[in-house]
């Protein structure tokens, strides 16, 4: 689904990424740790082509991203779910226009009864349908992260991108968006990058886990394999 290879990224002096290297194999949940800073949000967004990268090879469902034109690049980014860091909801725009936004240049676009049928759809995933007609204002912060999520599934992504889908939320709800993480994986068959610093949810959500240290992947396991490591480093992660 998705293959990089040998990804570098600086910021003027600042080198971020210095040779990453990662697949994301069909239907699997590969979980990101890493320290602040390190560069995992970054990655992913060289991965959409927010970010360009300055050197490395990126495939995405088969097809070299890297050189890819705009239009050609549109059309792709419709297979890729995003949900940001911060879930970044249009605060002006209610949730039904939130989670339209997506298919406004598609070629549903117009098509009302579709439309329609896809928000809701989407809402009833991340069991929110009731909030269709609220303002991002009137919603907590578990909320603003579940619409995030509805309007990352709305085009029916075969990838999905989730950046710190957790963060900031209590434990329990923090539980409750990891098994709806795990439930969106079966019910869209969907492969998913899962960036977190939120164990229990690495725990639950992820099949496999990646551990970024100095702009590398260093460590590579299931969370139990990870869990048992005696290296300090990786030991860090589960104290
Ligand atoms: N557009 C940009 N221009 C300049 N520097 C940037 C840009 N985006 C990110 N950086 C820098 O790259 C580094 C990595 O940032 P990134 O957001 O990827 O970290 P992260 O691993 O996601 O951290 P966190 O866990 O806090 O989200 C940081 O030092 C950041 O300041
Ligand atoms: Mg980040």
């Amino acid at each position: 689904m998705i293959e990089v290879q040998n990804l570098y990224k600086s910021f003027g002096e600042k080198e971020i990424l210095k040779g990453v290297n990662m697949h994301l194999a069909k239907g699997e949940n590969l979980g990101i740790l890493g320290k602040s800073g390190v560069g995992k949000s970054v990655l992913t967004k060289c991965i959409v082509r927010l970010i360009e990268p300055d050197q490395g090879e990126i495939k995405v469902l088969g097809k070299d991203i890297i050189n890819m034109k705009e239009d050609e690049l549109n059309e792709i980014r419709k297979d890729i779910g995003y949900l940001f860091q911060g879930g970044a909801l249009y605060d002006s725009m209610s949730v039904r226009e939130n989670l339209e936004f997506p298919i406004r240049r598609t070629q549903y676009a117009g098509r009302k009864i579709e439309v329609d049928e896809r928000v809701e759809q989407s809402l009833r995933s991340v069991g929110l349908l009731d909030a269709i007609d609220k303002m991002p204002s009137e919603l907590s912060g578990g909320m603003k992260k579940r619409i995030g999520l509805a309007r990352a599934l709305i085009l029916r992504p075969k990838v999905i991108l989730y950046d710190e889908p957790t963060t900031g939320l209590d434990s329990v709800t923090s539980g409750e968006i990891s098994e709806l993480i795990l439930k969106v994986q079966e019910e869209y068959n969907a492969a998913s990058i899962i960036i977190t610093h939120d164990m229990k949810c690495a725990k639950i959500a992820t099949n496999r886990i990646k551990i970024i240290m100095d702009g590398v992947f260093n460590a590579e396991g299931t969370y139990d394999e990870l869990s048992r490591s005696r290296e300090k480093e990786i030991r860090a992660f589960f104290i």
